[in-house]
């Protein structure tokens, strides 16, 4: 799973106890997958259709650095299924789980279009030139 997302807890994150608010978090979760989903399947008009159980594994408090880490786990017709975990950047402690984000390819339309994608593609596949651009 790669971290690619890096988020600084600040007082306007937190809740009245003080720690994350769940509701920022899955704020930033959520726009976090459906930028994976977009990139993946190639289109900007995906649509969240699940989110499955969240386990909120342990706090995180003002000032600390969590990273937010997604990856596919399957490529349907017209859906893309994602994992996620919210992690301490520095313990690496376990901040959050989710076992499955849906997300729907849609055409401009909002109904559902097939993808036609079977897996992962990385910066490398979409940019094969990059490194001789420099
Ligand atoms: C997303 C939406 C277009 C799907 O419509 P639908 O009539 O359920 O479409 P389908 O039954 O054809 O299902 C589409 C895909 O979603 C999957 N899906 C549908 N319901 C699901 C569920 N409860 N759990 C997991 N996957 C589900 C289907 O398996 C299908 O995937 P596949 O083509 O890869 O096999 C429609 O439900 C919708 O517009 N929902 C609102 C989305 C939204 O506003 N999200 C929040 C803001 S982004």
């Amino acid at each position: 799973m790669n971290f690619h997302t890096r988020k600084w807890v600040k007082p306007e994150d937190l809740n009245p106890n003080g720690t994350l608010f769940g509701g920022s978090l899955l704020k930033w979760i959520d726009e976090e997958a459906v930028i994976y989903a977009i990139v993946q399947l190639d289109n900007p008009k995906v649509v969240t259709k699940l989110i499955s159980e969240i386990n909120f594994v342990s706090s995180a408090r003002q000032g600390d650095i969590i990273e937010l880490g997604i990856t596919a786990t399957h490529f349907g017709r017209t859906s893309i299924t994602l994992t996620c975990e919210v992690r301490n950047m520095i313990t690496r402690k376990s901040i959050l789980t989710i076992d499955r984000l849906v997300f729907v390819n849609v055409d401009p339309q909002g109904n559902p279009h097939p993808h036609g994608k079977t897996a992962i593609s990385y910066i490398k596949d979409r940019f094969p030139n990059v490194e001789k651009l420099g």
